[in-house]
């Protein structure tokens, strides 16, 4: 059996964050349980790179459009290791491969009658990358990104018959219940088929930054037609048709809830053109926010998923966003709620569990467990819990997935308290009773983390292998190692608490404190927290003509260079500053001062008589380092 599964291709004009994140931390959770289930699977993910804002941003920077791109590749690698996504492959829309695709589609659209020429007037959001109809617009401006005026295009374009399939999509989402999940999203978009589709441009003129239309080489392929395409290219579609035959059509796309138009209208519409086979399903999951807000890089709301990681690890993050979000719902994402279930769900349940049972099996038996009785009530729940975790995860249900899975942690630590094991030890009459519990018990944790492996997949491991499990991870299998086994002495490790309780205060988080009227109110952390301050090194300095305060530096922030204009003329000048490692706010909304836009904020002391003094660092730290 085959799964082919892909997650949303990223604009790389920006780090990936959280919300980005948590798309392809469960999209990693389904593709390591179609692995453990024995399914040959691949999971690709990539980068959408044929965007105006990511070449803005390239040109901002004063790169050429393609450096830029291997730039923010490299970033996005590194968060996907650092979170321990396994995808098998990862596409980026300027490679050959992808470009030979989409031109191939564009050209079977073209010569099926399709696509045809016409004028297109209308609005257009650069930030969502689309065609926007005045009454999708709030005041003038694009609701999702009110801080963008929207752009007024009148262009010859190319334009795609989606109207044409309207008939057959109904038909299709119809007869296919499953075909986008949840139901609320279908209902939406089957709402929006119902009410009629009108033609889409599908081509942009005057452009560079983009993949030439094969039948009118002046104008580039719209943004969207070209990245849906990734999903065809990167299995090989005009370019290995054997494998495309082997992989196509893909079992799952998982994208966000945004974006599901695009991925059960526009995208089927141009595969029926195209004569090829519908992906089987899609999952429109929902948005993740911070301390309720919507995240946005823009609005300064955004959270860097390597930040989070770094707190506690990616395991913790991972159980968290799979366990707490009920999976196409919304959710949130809040310091002090993460720190709260990292000690109720790791610290004190499953952490303590491991710690427990490596423990008694050392005092009582020398840390080997010889197999003893047939786990009673406790391995029927285990039966249990892994049918509840199999009905979950094959239905996209992860959360339920996750809870079933604590489920039989929960009664792990309830059997050990009604057990008893160290009361047991005090009876030579009770030893073969004793021998019973602690192998049930261990028998029962080493069932927790088979099931938990898709979703902390380094922390599952490692209780694997406390726990004295020697299978090669990669030969895991569901329906044998996730049921009970009777047979085969545990050799059980000790080691450190794998998940130490985080005391109230060392939390990153505190409650807001009570402020009486004569204290200054306080901020949470997590309201500081959305200031970004980062370690930034300046890389040029120089005055800013008829101004006194300004000066315009260009500083390297570890992730990109940039303008920003800091107001300290008068107390240093442009060579002191070449070279010096200053803090910068790197999340402030952009700003022009005298005709020079800003993209940051430096930090200085003031003295009383008003002269900035630069806040600098006593040892040497690279830029890109997080002050906080
Ligand atoms: N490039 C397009 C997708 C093309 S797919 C052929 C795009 N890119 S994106 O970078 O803006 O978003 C990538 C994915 O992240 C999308 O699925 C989007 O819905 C998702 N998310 C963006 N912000 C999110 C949250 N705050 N929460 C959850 N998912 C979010 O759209």
């Amino acid at each position: 059996m085959r799964f082919y599964l892909t997650t949303a291709i990223d604009y790389v004009n920006s780090r990936p964050h959280l919300g980005t994140a948590y798309e392809k931390i469960t999209a990693d959770v389904i593709a390591r349980y179609k692995r453990l289930s024995g399914i040959d699977t691949h999971f690709l993910m990539g980068n959408d790179e044929h965007s105006q804002n990511v070449y803005r941003r390239a040109l901002e920077q004063g790169l050429d459009p393609a450096a830029y791109c291997d730039q923010m590749e490299q970033q996005f690698r590194a968060v996907w290791a650092q979170l321990d996504i396994s995808f098998d492959d990862f596409i980026r829309t300027t490679e050959p491969r992808h470009r030979t695709a989409v031109q191939k589609l564009a050209q079977v659209c073209f010569d099926k009658g399709d696509i045809y020429e016409g004028l297109y007037e209308g609005w257009y959001c650069v930030s969502c990358e689309a065609f926007k109809q005045e009454k999708d617009l709030v005041d003038g401006k694009c609701p999702l990104h009110p801080t963008l005026v929207p752009e007024w295009i009148r262009e010859k374009n190319y334009f795609f018959r989606l109207s044409r399939y309207r008939d057959a999509l109904l038909e299709h989402f119809r007869a296919n219940p499953t075909f986008l999940q949840p139901d609320v999203r279908r209902n939406e978009m089957q709402r929006l088929l119902e009410g009629g589709l009108e033609d889409i441009s599908v081509s942009r003129a005057g452009q560079l930054w983009g993949i030439p239309l094969p039948f009118a080489p002046d104008n580039v392929v719209y943004v969207w037609f070209d990245a849906l395409i990734n999903y065809a290219a990167a299995v090989g579609y005009g370019t290995d048709e054997r494998r495309f035959a082997e992989w196509w059509p893909a079992n799952l796309h998982v994208v966000g809830k945004d974006i599901t138009r695009f991925h059960t209208i526009v995208w089927p519409a141009m595969l029926m053109s195209a004569g090829l086979p519908l992906p089987k399903q899609v999952f429109g999951h929902g948005w993740v926010h911070f301390g309720g807000q919507r995240m946005s890089k823009s609005l300064g709301t955004s959270l860097d998923p390597s930040d989070v990681a770094e707190r506690f690890g990616p395991d913790p993050l991972r159980l968290y966003l799979v366990k707490e979000i009920s999976y196409g719902s919304d959710g949130d994402f809040t310091w002090d709620r993460y720190e709260e279930r990292y000690n109720v769900d790791l610290a004190n349940n499953l952490g303590n569990l491991v710690s427990r049972v490596a423990a008694m099996a050392e005092k009582y038996r020398g840390l080997q467990l010889q197999p003893a009785g047939t786990g009673g009530r406790l391995a029927e729940l285990a039966t249990t819990a892994l049918a509840r975790y199999q009905a979950s995860m094959d239905g996209l249900a992860l959360h339920g997935g996750a809870a079933a899975a604590f489920q039989l942690v929960d009664a792990t630590n309830e059997y050990i308290a009604e057990t008893a094991p160290w009361t047991l030890a005090r009876r030579a009459a009770d030893a073969s009773r004793l021998d019973e519990v602690l192998f049930t018990a261990a028998e029962a944790v080493r069932i927790a983390a088979v099931l938990l492996r898709p979703i902390m997949p380094a922390s599952a491991a490692e209780v694997l292998r406390r726990v004295g499990d020697r299978t090669p991870l990669d030969a895991l299998r569901l329906d044998r190692d996730g049921r009970w086994r009777a047979d085969g002495t545990k050799q059980i490790v000790k080691g450190p608490p794998l998940w130490p309780r985080v005391e109230e205060k060392e939390m990153t988080v505190e409650q807001p404190a009570p402020t009486t009227p004569a204290e200054e109110p306080r901020i949470t952390i997590d309201e500081f927290m959305k200031v970004d301050l980062r370690v930034a090194k300046v890389l040029e300095a120089e005055a800013i003509p008829k101004s006194k305060k300004l000066l315009k530096l260009k500083v390297d922030t570890g992730r990109d260079q940039r303008t920003i204009v800091a107001g300290i003329a008068e107390a240093y000048q442009p060579e002191q500053l070449v070279g010096r490692t200053i803090v910068i706010v790197a999340n402030l909304q952009p700003a022009k001062l005298m005709g020079v836009e800003s993209n940051g904020m430096v930090l200085a002391g003031s003295t009383d008589a008003g002269q900035p003094i630069l806040v600098g660092f006593d040892q040497e730290i690279p830029p890109g380092a997080r002050v906080r």
